[in-house]
């Protein structure tokens, strides 16, 4: 059939990932430039007196900063190009615009980084998050050249968006932020535990970062970003997965990736830090999987980059070219030799200055294709 949307000299599109593991062929990066600091909103605090950014105000993150993030951003590129991996990127943006929508006004947006948290590709489908911050509203919209792309040229590919948010004041509850500081520690898990953080359950909310791939099932970490009503969407929404909810003792959970990160079938790695759900633990125990606790990040809390709003654990935010080859960030000399030693093949590349645009390896990318079909590692 001619439709007259197929470019005959297209390259084939083929959308397909299932797992974090299988050969990659595909993947998006992103780009740190035109990236800003948030101007406020219910659902983040961002306070870098000592970087001309006092609370309350916002606007581009300086140009060094940028240029440091894009040239390890570029240089990833060459790297998985010369492994025979294609890749797209993200086109500019202009994220210092004041955006709106009937229920509120936002000063500014945030950036293209990190699309891992934006779009989940689970099989043959690209899924927009609904996302939960103002500020990242419309961020899709820096990638829907590429997807629109990828529809235009893959017969298959699946193309959805969750439900967009209200992101009323509804969607967040009121002062949260005085009171969870003044917390215990104790008191702050139990709350992570139940989900009782800043987002209300008004309305479906997720970030596609918080969704581990595995196959046939689904992990999905209630957090910051992610709230009891998402979790419901994503399980609703993939019918012929397992879809898990999870959670970490983690005091501020965001994003799976840097906590609980899929290594090949049957191994996974875990940050011993963030102890997981014992129901967790058991399913993965029961099917013979392999629980590596990570090892120890290069960095402190204390040494981490200028701006970063990420903890020293993007250590284990790395990025698998296949089964056996994995790429991780250069100076994470101890988590590097444990791989090496469970017998991967690591690529070392410099990354650390991408974590103030909100990420690592994992976060930075997002898979486009890689071989394989969906399988059942939890039979
Ligand atoms: N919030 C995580 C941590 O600091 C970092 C994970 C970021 N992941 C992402 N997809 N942006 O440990």
């Amino acid at each position: 059939m001619k439709t007259g949307i197929i470019d005959s000299d297209a390259e084939k599109i083929k959308v397909n990932s299932w797992n974090e593991w299988d050969p990659l062929r595909r993947v998006m990066v992103g780009r740190a430039k035109g990236t800003m600091v948030q101007a406020p909103e219910p659902a983040i605090i961002r306070d870098w007196p000592n970087e001309g950014f006092p609370k309350g105000s916002y606007g581009l993150v300086p140009d060094e900063l940028v240029d440091a993030a894009d040239e390890q951003l570029d240089n990833l590129v060459k790297i998985l190009e010369k492994k025979g991996v294609k890749v797209d990127r993200p086109s500019d943006f202009d994220f210092a615009q004041e955006v709106s929508t009937p229920d509120w006004n936002q000063k500014s947006m945030f950036g293209c980084m990190p699309p891992r948290d934006v779009l989940a590709v689970v099989g043959n489908e690209i899924l927009e998050a609904t996302m939960s911050q103002r500020s990242r509203w419309h961020e899709y919209l820096c990638y829907r050249p590429l997807i629109i792309n990828y529809f235009k040229n893959d017969s298959k590919m699946k193309w959805e968006a969750a439900p967009k948010p209200r992101l009323s004041d509804e969607s967040f509850n009121k002062n949260f932020w005085e009171k969870y500081e003044k917390l215990s520690n104790e008191e702050k898990l139990i709350k992570v535990r139940e989900n009782d953080l800043i987002l209300t359950d008004e309305e479906p909310l997720f970030d596609a970062a918080d969704i581990s791939r595995f196959g046939k099932d689904l992990f999905v970490q209630l957090s910051l970003v992610t709230n009891k009503l998402g979790y419901k969407w994503i399980k609703n929404h993939f019918k012929d997965h397992r879809v898990h909810a999870v959670t970490f003792d983690n005091y501020y959970p965001q994003h799976i990736d840097a906590t609980f990160v899929p290594l090949k079938p049957g191994m996974v790695l875990h940050c011993g830090e963030r102890t997981a759900d014992p129901e967790l633990i058991r399913y993965f125990e029961k099917n013979d999987w392999q629980i590596i606790k990570a090892e120890k990040p290069s960095k402190t809390y204390k040494t981490l980059p200028r701006m970063s709003f990420c903890s020293p654990w993007l250590s284990m935010n790395l990025l698998s070219i296949d089964q056996n080859t994995i790429v991780v960030e250069e100076s994470e000399k101890m988590q590097i030799e444990q791989l090496d030693k469970l017998g991967f093949n690591v690529v070392p590349v410099p990354f650390w200055d991408v974590a103030p645009f909100g990420g690592g390896l994992h976060c930075a990318t997002v898979d486009i294709e890689r071989e394989g079909e969906m399988e059942d590692y939890f039979p």
